[in-house]
């Protein structure tokens, strides 16, 4: 099965069959990959290599790891992964960690400047304003400021216990389904106020997030988000499509 006179490396190609073979429902959701040892053992590699391959499809989102008992597959599948609308809640569960949030402040207020023309609101219009720490397990990893059209959920402050999941109670009791989201992402530095909120340093590397996320009938919901740089991960899976689709020319 391996190539060991090539230029690929091993544990890239011990990674590409394990995925394969995730693909293919030879290991479930929740079910656990093979040992660092058995890949050494079974395929006459490094326990090192064997330990590459495994991080490789960690840090890929594919599968996550429990102290002591193994790796186990993601729940989410890998093919939907990066590229569906994911809510806080699913995207912790798909990384094996348990998703928490600290409610800052949850109140109906006026739509700022900023809202109002990223939600297409008419002048005036009323927003519901949810804040929240967001945590992994124990651990703060973002704080995050979402923006909901009041006439799209009049009754959202006395319905949602904002410690659960906002995507959730949007599609269960309102109806609204995401279809797509535009998200910016740029570096910053954590001000004081939020240093103190995720427990770190000042002016400790942040990624700034801003998304609006849409539904097939338009935007819904305005986030701002910080997230800290040292806890959170971005990953992108990109295909590269005919160019001529794209109406690129040479
Ligand atoms: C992600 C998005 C946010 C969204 C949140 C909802 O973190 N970046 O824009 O508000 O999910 O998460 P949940 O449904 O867990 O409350």
């Amino acid at each position: 099965m391996l190539d060991r006179n090539g230029v690929v490396p091993l544990y890239y190609q011990i990674q590409r069959h394990l995925l394969e073979q995730i693909r293919a429902g030879v290991f479930k959701p929740g079910e656990s990959l093979p040992s660092e040892q058995e890949i050494a053992e079974k395929l006459g590699v490094s326990r090192m290599t064997g330990r590459h391959a495994l991080k490789s499809l960690r840090d890929l989102g594919v599968t996550y790891s429990i102290q002591g008992k193994g790796t186990f597959v993601s729940a989410i599948k890998l093919e939907k992964d990066f590229r569906q609308v994911l809510s806080f809640t699913e995207e912790m569960q798909a990384r094996g960690m348990r998703p928490r949030s600290k409610v800052i402040s949850f109140a109906v207020i006026p739509a700022d400047q900023e809202a109002t023309s990223a939600l297409q609101l008419s002048p005036r219009e009323k927003v519901i304003s949810l804040r929240r720490i967001r945590f992994a397990n124990s651990l703060p990893v973002g704080i995050e400021w979402s923006r909901i059209p009041l006439s799209f959920c009049p009754d959202l402050v006395e319905a949602f216990d904002p410690s659960g999941s906002l995507y959730a109670v949007l599609e269960e009791r309102y109806g609204i389904r995401l279809a797509i989201a535009e998200e910016v992402i740029v570096a910053g530095l954590a001000r004081k106020e939020e240093a103190r909120l995720l427990k770190t340093a000042a002016k400790s590397p942040v990624f700034l997030f801003t998304r609006v996320s849409y539904t097939d009938n338009g935007p819904v919901e305005f986030v701002k988000s910080v997230y800290r740089a040292d806890r959170y991960k971005i990953v992108n899976r990109l295909t590269r499509v005919d160019r001529e689709l794209l109406g690129v020319t040479r």
